[in-house]
C-alpha cells in the first residue's frame, strides 16, 4: 500500500475516514480541530466535556457526522499534554488508530496535519500507522475475516509548503517502516524456513532490489577464511553455515566504511549444553541480529544516505549432535586466539568473534555490532531498553543522539578490567563464558578481544526483540528494534577520527 500526500483545507477533505492528531488541552488551542468542531455541529466540545474524550496519549473516539462535512467518520487520537509532545507520541498515536476496527474497514483514510507540524512528525506517523498495522498470516490458511480494506491513505496539509514538508517525512517514514518490517518478518519465520542457506538467498534477493553489493560464502570459503569460530558452532548442525558481506558505496571514494555486524543464528538450541525446554522456540529469532543488518542496508539504500556501508552477517545454526562442539573443547579464531568452550550456549560471541576480525578487511572507520547476545540483558534493563557497550566516546554519543529521536532505548554499560579476567582461560587464552555475573558485560569484554584498532559499539537486543504483548506501533512477536536505530545514527553520521 502507497501512502500519497495532498493539499487541502481540513473542511474540504473527501475520505471515508479523517484522523486528527489532538493534545490533551482540546479544541481551545487548536484552530483546526475548532474547525471540525464547528463542521460537526460542537460534538467534538462537548466529548471533552463530558470527559468521554481527553486527548490523553493513543486515547481515542469515533465519531460519525452528520452531512455537511464530507466524510464517513472522524477519528480522535490523544497525543497527552502539549508540552510533553514529542515525534513518539505521534509515532503510538498513529500505531493505535492502525489497529481500529472502524479504520481496518475504512476505504481511504484522510490524515490531516497542522501547520505546526514538520517533516519529521509526518515521518513518526507513516511509521507508527504501517509499523502498528503489521501482521504476520504468511502461516495462517484462512484469516481473511478481519482484513484491511484500507485502499489510500493519504496524508493532508492545508498549504503547498507543508505539503512538500509531510511529503518528505512521510516517503522516508514508509521507507524505514518497510525496512523494520522486512526484519520482523525474517525474525518471524521459523528455523526450518529461515536457515543459513535461505537467509543468504533472501540476502541475495533484497541485495538484487536495492542495488546492493553482496558476496556469500558458503563452507569452503569459511574454511580457507580460517573463521574456525563459525565454523565450530555450525559443526553440531546438518544445515552448512554462510557467511553474508552486503556493501553500499554512496560515500567519497575514500571514506572508509562503516561496518555492521549482525549475529545470525538461524536456530539456537544451546548444542552440547541444551537449553531448558520452556520458550526454546523463541530462539528461531535469534538471527534477528543479522535481520536488522540486511533491514538497514535495505534502507540507507533507498535513502540514499551519502556514506560506505558494509554488512557482514554470519550464519549457523546451533545444534545438539554427534559432531557438535563440546564443552571443554578448544579452538583457534580467525584472529588466531585460542579459545575454550565452557559453554556451547555461549556460541554467538564466537561467530561474532570471526566476524569482528574479518571486518579488518575493510578499513573500516567504525563497527557496530548487534546481537542477540545475553539472556542476562534482561536482569540489566529489563524489556525497556538494550545494553550498549563500545570504546569511542564520540560513537556512543552519537548512538545515545540516535536512540532518543527513534524511541529506541539504549543505555552503556561500562567495560571495566574486572570484567576482562573474568573471560581469560587458564589453559586457552580466551574462554566463551564469564559465568554467572555480569554476563552481558563478560559478553561484550570477549568481543572486544577481536576488534581491531577502531571505534566499535555493541548492541544486546536479547528480549528487547521480541514483543510480549504488544504496544501502539510493535504488534506482538518480532520487534525489529534497532533497524530505526540504526538509519538515524547513520543519517546523521559524522566522521570519527580517531
Ligand atoms: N541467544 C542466546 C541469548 C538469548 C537468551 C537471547 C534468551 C534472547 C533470549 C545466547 O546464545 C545464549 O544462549 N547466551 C547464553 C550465554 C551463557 C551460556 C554464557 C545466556 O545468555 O544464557
Ligand atoms: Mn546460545
Ligand atoms: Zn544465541
Amino acid at each position: 500500500m502507497n501512502l500519497i500526500s495532498k493539499t487541502s483545507d481540513l473542511s474540504k477533505i473527501k475520505a471515508s475516514t479523517l484522523i486528527k492528531f489532538c493534545a490533551q488541552d482540546g479544541p481551545k488551542n487548536d484552530p483546526s480541530l475548532k474547525i471540525l468542531d464547528k463542521c460537526i455541529g460542537g460534538a467534538i466540545r462537548k466529548i471533552f466535556e463530558w470527559s468521554e474524550f481527553e486527548g490523553k496519549l493513543n486515547q481515542t473516539s469515533v465519531l460519525y457526522p452528520a452531512s455537511s462535512i464530507l466524510v464517513d467518520k472522524i477519528i480522535l487520537v490523544g497525543l497527552g499534554e502539549r508540552e510533553k509532545i514529542n515525534d513518539d507520541s505521534y509515532r503510538q498515536a498513529a500505531g493505535t488508530i492502525s489497529r481500529l476496527l472502524p479504520v481496518k474497514k475504512s476505504k481511504s483514510l484522510a490524515f490531516f496535519f497542522d501547520l505546526h507540524d514538520d517533516s519529521s512528525t509526518a515521518q513518526a506517523v507513516a511509521e507508527g500507522f504501517l509499523l502498528g498495522r503489521f501482521d504476520m498470516t504468511d502461516y495462517k490458511s484462512n484469516d481473511k475475516k478481519n482484513s484491511n480494506m484500507n485502499e489510500s491513505v493519504c496524508f493532508y496539509s492545508a498549504n503547498k509548503a507543508g505539503t512538500s514538508a509531510i511529503e518528505k517525512g512521510m516517503k522516508r517514514g514508509q521507507i524505514i517502516a518497510n525496512s523494520v518490517i522486512s526484519a520482523r518478518r525474517l525474525a518471524f519465520h521459523p528455523g526450518n524456513v529461515i536457515t543459513p542457506i535461505t537467509f543468504a538467498e533472501e540476502a541475495k534477493s533484497i541485495s538484487r532490489k536495492n542495488r546492493l553489493k553482496i558476496r556469500v560464502l558458503d563452507e569452503k570459503q569459511i574454511k580457507k577464511e580460517k573463521m574456525n569460530a563459525l565454523l565450530a558452532v555450525a559443526q553440531g548442525s546438518d544445515r552448512p553455515p554462510r557467511f553474508v558481506m552486503l556493501e553500499y558505496r554512496k560515500g567519497k571514494a575514500d571514506q572508509k566504511p562503516v561496518v555492521l555486524i549482525g549475529k545470525g543464528i538461524t536456530f539456537d538450541s544451546g548444542g552440547i549444553s541444551l537449553k531448558p525446554p520452556l520458550d526454546m522456540d523463541e530462539m528461531k529469532g535469534d538471527m534477528t541480529g543479522g535481520a536488522i543488518v540486511l533491514a538497514t542496508m535495505m534502507a540507507i539504500s533507498q535513502l540514499k544516505i551519502p556514506l560506505n556501508v558494509v554488512g557482514i552477517i554470519p550464519l549457523a545454526e546451533n545444534m545438539p549432535s554427534g559432531k557438535a562442539l563440546h564443552p571443554g573443547d578448544i579452538i583457534k579464531s580467525r584472529k588466531g586466539k585460542t579459545i575454550e568452550i565452557i559453554n556451547t550456549d555461549a556460541e554467538g560471541r564466537l561467530i561474532l568473534a570471526d566476524a569482528l576480525d574479518f571486518a579488518n578487511k575493510y578499513k573500516p572507520q567504525a563497527v557496530i555490532d548487534i546481537a542477540t547476545l545475553t539472556g542476562a540483558a534482561l536482569y540489566v534493563l529489563g524489556y525497556a531498553a538494550a545494553p550498549i557497550l563500545g570504546n569511542n566516546k564520540q560513537l556512543m554519543d552519537a548512538i545515545r543522539a540516535a536512540s532518543e529521536k527513534s524511541a529506541e532505548k539504549v543505555w552503556e554499560m561500562p567495560l571495566w578490567d574486572e570484567y576482562r579476567e573474568l573471560v581469560k582461560s587458564s589453559i586457552a587464552d580466551l574462554k566463551n563464558s564469564g559465568g554467572k555475573s555480569a554476563g552481558t558485560i563478560t559478553a561484550a569484554a570477549f568481543l572486544e578481544n577481536f576488534i581491531g584498532n577502531w571505534p566499535w559499539a555493541h548492541i544486546d537486543i536479547a528480549y528487547v526483540d521480541l514483543e510480549k504483548n504488544g504496544k501502539p506501533y510493535i504488534p506482538k512477536g518480532a520487534s525489529g528494534f534497532g533497524v530505526r536505530l540504526l538509519i538515524e545514527l547513520l543519517s546523521n553520521w559524522k566522521e570519527i577520527r580517531k
